[in-house]
């Protein structure tokens, strides 16, 4: 697609969000990046002018759909806003946590998106790219409240890719690996399952691989190019990497059984 007529983004007071909007500003869409705190945005339309880019904020919050108003001539929705909470072992996570983390990270995708689908189809077409995370490719342990609400995004894009093609919407997902945000740098610490009898292990292990993708850490501004090329990109597949991790894990996914590549997370070598 030409980057053309206006583009939205869930949660871009800061973070990967942030830098999709001010991207897509350069690249020549007309931004509306939508937050929770109209505050957070208050430098965004400056910036984007300082590049050429015209950007507007509007408050949005996924969780509350009388917020939820989608621009007239829409032709790119991001669906980007996303949080994380403890890392618990499924037995010891609270229904109310599984229930909180898929208010934003899948139901707020679903309802920002059923109701951008008239308007993007009366716009003649466009892109939904959905922010979804590598981590659903592997079979992380104390990480499955987030996985599982990444994944059902994931499933969700599948069908939404066929299913709105006749419309001339092309529905993109891109999952990162480690980007320098806020969230990055607060999943810093020892799961909090590593207080449960048995878990211990798992926990300082997903501590220590934390650590060590660090050196592969990207700023928001680089995963944020990707995406970018991955809206514009015509022919881009469903799922799409932004950094070097996540195109590792994204490349072993789609090379290997899934038995085999659930092996080889596990340490099990291959079949
Ligand atoms: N950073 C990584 O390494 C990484 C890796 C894989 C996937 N991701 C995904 O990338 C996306 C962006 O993450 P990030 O790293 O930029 O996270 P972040 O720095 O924590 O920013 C999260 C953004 O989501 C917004 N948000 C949260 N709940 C919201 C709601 N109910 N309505 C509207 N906005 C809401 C936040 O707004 P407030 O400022 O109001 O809180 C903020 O703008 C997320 O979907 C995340 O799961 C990130």
């Amino acid at each position: 697609m030409r980057p053309e007529g206006i583009a939205m983004i869930t949660g871009a007071s800061r973070g990967l969000g942030r830098a999709i909007a001010l991207e897509l500003a350069a690249r020549g869409f007309e931004v509306v990046a939508t937050m929770r705190d109209l505050e957070s945005g208050a430098d965004l339309a400056e910036r984007a002018a300082a590049s050429g880019g015209t950007l507007s904020v509007a408050r949005l919050d996924v969780t509350r759909p009388d917020t939820i108003q989608i621009p007239e001539g829409l032709r790119v929705l991001v669906n980007n806003a996303g949080i994380d909470e403890a890392y618990l072992p499924v037995e010891h996570t609270p229904l109310s946590q599984w229930r909180s983390t898929f208010e934003t990270n899948f139901f707020g995708v679903v309802e920002v998106t059923r109701r951008a689908i008239p308007v993007l189809r009366a716009a003649g077409g466009g892109v939904i790219c959905n922010v979804t995370s590598c981590a659903y490719l592997t079979p992380v342990p104390l990480f499955s409240v987030y996985r599982a609400s990444k994944a059902a995004v994931g499933s969700l894009g599948e069908s939404l890719r066929a299913e709105l093609a006749p419309f001339g919407i092309r529905v993109v997902e891109v999952l990162p690996g480690p980007i320098d945000t806020d969230m990055l740098a607060a999943s810093d610490r020892l799961p909090e399952g590593a207080g449960h009898a048995g878990y211990r292990d798992f926990a300082e292990g997903l501590l220590a691989g934390r650590r060590a993708s660090g050196a592969f850490t990207v700023a928001p501004e680089v995963a944020a190019a990707s995406v970018a090329d991955a809206i514009l990109n015509d022919s881009a597949p469903l799922r799409n990497a932004c950094d070097p991790l996540g195109q590792g894990q994204l490349d072993g996914w789609r090379e290997n059984s899934d038995e085999t590549w659930m092996r080889l997370m596990l340490g099990a070598g291959p079949d």
